[in-house]
Order: C-alpha cells, then structure tokens, then sequence
C-alpha cells in the first residue's frame, strides 16, 4: 500500500517508523514531516491542511491510505473532504468524520456528548457572553481551584485553573472577550478534579475497537511537574495505576459507551479515540477527548504495538477491526523529550544538532528538526524524542538519560525526573 502521513512532529516519526516495519507498506510519504521523517520515507512540502494539494499528490502518486497526525486536518473535516468527491472518495482516511472530530473540536460539543451517554466526566456549565452572570453563579457553586476551557482549539493553551472565585470571574470575562480568539467566545467551567491523569488510547472502525497500551506523559516544564505547560516533555507505558480493575472500568464505563454513543448518532469514526483521564479514587472520569493520537505519548504507544500497524489500519478502513488481534510487548518503554532552551516560551532555531550516531539502545524520534546544509538542525522547542524499552521503568530511563546526555545542541534540555509519581 502506499501511505500518505500528515504532520510533522514526534509524534509521526513514530507512526512513520511503525508503518515502516509493515509488510505491506510499498511507499511512505510525509506532509510535511520533519528529518526524521525523512530517514523513513519521502517528506513533502505540502501544508497538512491543504486539501486540494494532499487530494492531487494522493491521485498523481497512486495513495491507499491517508493516516492523519494532528487535529487541525480532522476538525476541518479532511475525512469528509475525501469521501464526498468521487476522485478520491476510494481513499481511506484514518480519522473521524468531522463531526466525530467535534469531540476535540468543541469542548461543549464533548461534554454535552458525555453527558448524553452518562460518561463520567466532571461536572460543568457551559456559557458565553450573553449567559456570563449564570457563569459566576456556576463558579461561587463551586470550590477552588477553578477550571475554564475555551470551546474551541487553542493549541493546547485554552484551559486555565485558577486559585480563587476572583481570578477565575476575571479571566472568564476575558477569555469571552476573546482572549483566544473565537475559540473562547464559548467557555466550559468545569469542576475541579483531584487526582493522577493518564492516556488511554483506542482505535475504532466505528463498530469495533482496540485498547492501545496505556501512557502517561509528562507536561510541565520543570521537574516534579512545575512550571509552564509544553506540548510533552517525556512519556511512560505502562502505567502502573491502570491495572485490569481499572482498566476494566474504563472499558465498560467509557470506551463501549464512547463507541456505541457515535454510532447510536450517525457519526462515521474511523480512527484514534484519545482519552484524557483522571483516576479518582480509583474512579476514572474524561478530562478531555482528543481525535489523534497523543504526543509525546505515540512515541512510547508504538514501540509497544507488536501487530502490523498498516494491517489494523486496513482493517479500520475496511470494517473488519474485529477480525484483528493487538499484541503488544510487555516491556516498559520510555520517551525523554529533549527540547530547546527557553521553550514554551521564546527559544531559537537551527541550532546543528550533534552526536545522533551516538545514540544506542534507544530509539530516535525527531520532534522539531530540519535538515539544513546537509546537517540535522532545531527548528522547534521539542526536539528529540529518546524512546528505550527496559524491563523497569528505572533500566529505560537510564538507557534514554544516558543518550539525552550524548546528544549535543546549544541550549539543550530535558527533564530528569520522567515517570517520577508512578
Ligand atoms: P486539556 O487541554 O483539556 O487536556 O486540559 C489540560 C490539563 O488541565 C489537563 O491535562 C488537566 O491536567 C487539567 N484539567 C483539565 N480539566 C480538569 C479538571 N476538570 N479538573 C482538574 N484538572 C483539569
Ligand atoms: N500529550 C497530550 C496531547 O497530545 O494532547
């Protein structure tokens, strides 16, 4: 089969290098992809957002199957695009329709969704300018810390907590004033939720699924989880907390519901449910649905799954995901994101990147990277991502440390403490 993979982060140099292993890969092709991507099939200098050019390089170039990274393309409905034009509709996406893809689209959408299907999720109250004195009274409802999510994508910078009632009325209005633009003119105020987050991801053909390996990841800057939020500074699986009891809540509780609630409303999804969790006292409960796979988590997922990833995704295409088994590898694996200095907030660029043919026992996954005079070079605040396998936590960690410590670029840094709280 040939493959079209859109993105261009970490995330899709690990789908890029699983794919790489299937049998039935003829060729891989990345849009636009990074230089890691590059040691794994051909980059293409086309926006993962324009359509009409994925759609014309998909038909001059014989592709079978598009496998779409970030939300940005499913929230505009790529999904829809290629099914409803008959030149292109024989192509498979995976992905949902974009309906299905409202449920990282729309923060309102998701809730109102769970909600519908007695999914557990936190308590909220969803409001706009015209309601925002129904929204303080939600607010003095509830007990501090405070949480507010703007509607709409906002590059994973649109849900503030906030210490007090005072704070949180103050940045409401100014998240309804715009502060994210048309993606905060609707605000979900949630309540607050106490306890250890992890990522559960499925895959689903629409009628049936499989459970992914279970990852944590890691996304403060600073170690023991303070500072900024980044985009992912490291990954575990598995995650010891999510064992068979809590596992099997989750199944019965949120998957089986999730997939029979989209099929129950007519909404074509055929792709990646990300769950976003938190274990209450045992009790899981959905922070967030994502329509993709998790970065940096994919980069500790994919290492894990032993199945031909090619073959599952023909199968989600083809609707005979039921006919598939997953096997998995039992081992623990571990990502370390090296980033640029200075990142989330300002960093520079094309910093040359040095000693990656030192690397050994670890697998490299370029993040942010591109290729310049011949010569690997930063062109993003995460970097590398450093994936090693161990029988513990502790023996990968060790592997991916040691690596972090080869690798070579002005401002590099890394979290030491990955997989501290599990
Ligand atoms: P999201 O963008 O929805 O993933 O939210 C970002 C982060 O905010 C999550 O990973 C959680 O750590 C935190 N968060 C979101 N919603 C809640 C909530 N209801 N209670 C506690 N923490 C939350
Ligand atoms: N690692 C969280 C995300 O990809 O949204």
């Amino acid at each position: 089969m040939n493959v079209l993979l859109l993105g261009s982060g970490g995330r899709e140099h690990a789908l890029a290098w699983k794919l790489k292993q299937s049998k039935k890969l003829n060729n891989l092709y990345i849009a636009p992809g990074n230089a890691g991507t590059a040691l794994t099939g051909t980059n293409l200098p086309i926006a993962a957002t324009d359509f009409p050019a994925l759609k014309r390089f998909a038909l001059d170039n014989r592709i079978d199957l598009i496998v779409v990274g970030p939300e940005d393309p499913l929230v505009q409905g790529i999904y829809d695009f290629f099914r409803d034009d008959a030149e292109v509709a024989h192509i498979a996406v995976i992905g949902p329709s974009k309906a299905g893809a409202q449920l990282e689209g729309s923060k309102e959408f998701a809730k109102e969704f769970m909600k519908r299907h007695q999914i557990p999720t936190a308590r909220y109250r969803s409001v706009t300018a015209a309601t925002l004195e129904e929204g303080f009274r939600f607010l003095e409802s509830l007990q501090a810390p405070y949480v507010l999510k703007a509607d709409g994508l906002a590059a994973g910078k649109g849900v503030l907590i906030l210490p007090s009632i005072e704070e949180a009325k103050q940045k409401l209005r100014e998240m309804l004033d715009g502060m994210f633009g048309a993606s905060s003119a609707t605000v979900v105020i949630e309540e607050f939720l106490s306890g250890i987050e992890c990522s559960v991801f499925v895959l689903t053909d629409g009628n049936s699924y499989k459970i992914l390996p279970v990852a944590k990841d890691y996304k403060r800057i600073g170690e023991g989880d303070t500072g900024l939020n980044t985009g992912g500074m490291g990954a575990v699986s598995p995650v010891p907390f999510a064992d068979e009891t809590f596992m099997k809540k989750v199944e019965e509780r949120i998957i089986v519901p999730t997939v029979e609630g989209l099929k129950k409303e007519h909404i074509e999804y055929k792709g990646f449910i990300f769950l976003g969790l938190i274990n209450v006292k045992g009790e899981p409960m959905v922070i967030e649905y994502n329509v993709r796979m998790g970065d940096p988590e994919t980069e500790v997922v994919m290492p894990r799954i032993q199945s031909d990833l090619l073959d599952l995704f023909e199968a989600v295409a083809g609707g005979s995901l039921h006919k598939k088994t997953l096997e998995t590898d039992p081992r623990t694996a571990v990502t370390v994101m090296l980033v640029s200095g200075g990142y989330p907030e300002e960093y520079e660029k094309g910093k040359p990147v040095l000693g990656l043919d030192d690397v050994e026992r670890s697998i490299v996954f370029h993040a942010g990277t591109a290729q310049k005079d011949g010569q690997v070079v930063t062109s993003g605040g995460r970097v590398i991502a450093l994936t090693s396998y161990g029988e513990t936590k502790a023996e990968a960690l060790a592997i991916s440390f040691k690596n972090a410590n080869a690798i070579r670029y002005d401002k590099k840094y890394f979290r030491r403490d990955i997989g501290f709280d599990l």
